[in-house]
């Protein structure tokens, strides 16, 4: 096979040579066909897709997710001011985290976000503080743990009793019914999230059940239930793993929550929306081979994306120009020191000239998110392509950036 990859109506060589490398470059139709497949699945009345900016906060990103109607799941102050620059409404923003500080609660207060997602007794105690002081009250979810093992890498997975993720049931209870004592917590209902990257529907049911039993004993305390937010964690295929049919996981949950009709359904995806529209272009610098191992050195690295080197996550490679002829296992790695920084390992790639343009695919969740600039590195440029039309959303980081907050 010859010929030349495309994103959108745009060739990715011609972005590399525009834009420079490393590049991520975001389809907008990747992501809104993402968005469009995940409501279909969710017809529940009043459902609401809250984007996990975690996942990929870039304004431009939030912007076409925001005009498409979804509201936006937010675990910092940071990322909490970035929703609303991208201009999401504060009625659609759910605000998570073990360890929201005052600050990031006055924030959300003022602004009068959606809820609190709570994860403890002393944080509720806090924000309930927080709310006296400013005479705004706060909306919350409690975070259920559900206790529910989700099979997935050990770092991303949050609903069981050793995480740190939120609190067990009874408390759930007791938090919920102490919180009716006061004039400056508003209680909604829960929220729960089992980890992410989860690829099996059994551990969603889990959760969705764990949670309706929390819930109907709320009630039967005479709380009421007016939102329920099943946090997000939905797979997506980066090998050819089968990923969760939406419509089967909305079907789940319309089941589970048949009781409470009149309470808003909320679902937190990041990955599922963002990774497949993403992919980082990189040019290759620098071929080697040692007695064992050919490798290929790219201007890409691990703090570019860390994902591979991080949890040795698999992402697809693809050259950007293909030649054919035939494939040889090939180590793509970065100019970081350390071994550990690898894109890819033992992948069967054509043979690669210096200044090849390489497309890591599948990047566009949890890759820039988590770019740093270890060994002094500039951040790499973002990319938004709609059709045959491509604009930069983050300008490349420069080396005067990379000095720019350092005191004498
Ligand atoms: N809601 C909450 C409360 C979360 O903690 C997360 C992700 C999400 C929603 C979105 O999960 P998603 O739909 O994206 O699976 N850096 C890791 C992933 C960490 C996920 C943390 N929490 C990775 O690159 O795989």
């Amino acid at each position: 096979m010859t010929g030349a990859l495309r994103i959108e109506g745009v060739a990715a060589e011609a972005l590399a040579r525009r834009f420079g490398t490393p590049l991520f470059v975001y389809s907008q139709a990747a992501i809104l066909a993402r968005l469009r497949r995940l409501r279909g699945g969710f017809s529940r009345p009043g459902t609401m897709v809250c984007y996990a900016l975690k996942a990929n906060p870039n304004r431009a990103v939030c912007g076409v997710l925001r005009q498409a109607g979804a509201g936006a799941e937010v675990v910092s102050g940071g990322e909490l001011a970035r929703a609303l620059a991208a201009g999401f409404a504060p009625g659609k923003v759910v605000f998570t985290g073990v360890g929201k500080t005052g600050e990031e609660m006055a924030l959300g207060l003022r602004q009068g976000i959606l809820s609190f997602n709570v994860e403890s007794g002393e944080e509720l105690e806090a924000l309930e503080r927080t709310a006296r002081r400013l005479r705004r009250r706060a909306r919350i979810c409690l975070r259920l743990n559900p206790d529910v093992r989700a099979r997935t890498h050990p770092h991303v997975t949050t609903g069981r009793a050793e995480n740190k993720f939120g609190v067990e049931e009874s408390e759930a209870l007791a938090l919920a019914k102490k919180s009716r004592r006061s004039r400056w917590l508003d209680f909604q209902g829960l929220h729960c999230h089992i980890g992410s990257q989860i690829y099996e529907l059994a551990p969603f049911q889990r959760a969705a059940a764990a949670v309706a039993r929390a819930l109907r004993k709320l009630e039967a305390a005479g709380l009421r239930i007016s939102l329920i937010d099943m946090g997000g964690g939905i797979g997506v295929s980066y090998a050819g793993e089968k990923e969760i049919d939406p419509d089967e996981l909305g079907k789940t949950m319309s089941r589970t929550f048949s009781p409470w009709p009149a309470a808003r359904l909320l679902v937190e995806p990041g990955r599922y929306l963002s990774a497949d529209c993403g992919t980082l272009l990189t040019a290759v610098l620098y071929r080697k081979r040692t007695s064992k191992r050919r490798f290929v050195i790219v201007d890409a690295a691990m703090n570019d994306f860390a994902r591979p080197a991080l949890y040795g996550a698999f992402h697809p490679i693809l050259p950007a120009r293909f030649r054919g002829g035939p494939c040889r296992r090939t180590d793509v790695v970065g100019p970081i020191c350390e071994s550990g920084d690898f894109l890819a390992r033992q992948r069967p790639l054509q043979r690669l000239e210096q200044g090849d343009i390489l497309a890591l695919r599948m990047a566009g969740a949890y890759g820039f998110a988590m770019s740093s600039q270890y060994n002094s590195r500039p951040r790499a440029a973002e990319v938004l392509v709609e059709g045959r039309k491509a604009r930069l959303v983050r300008r490349r980081e420069t080396l005067s950036d990379i000095v720019r907050l350092e005191m004498p």
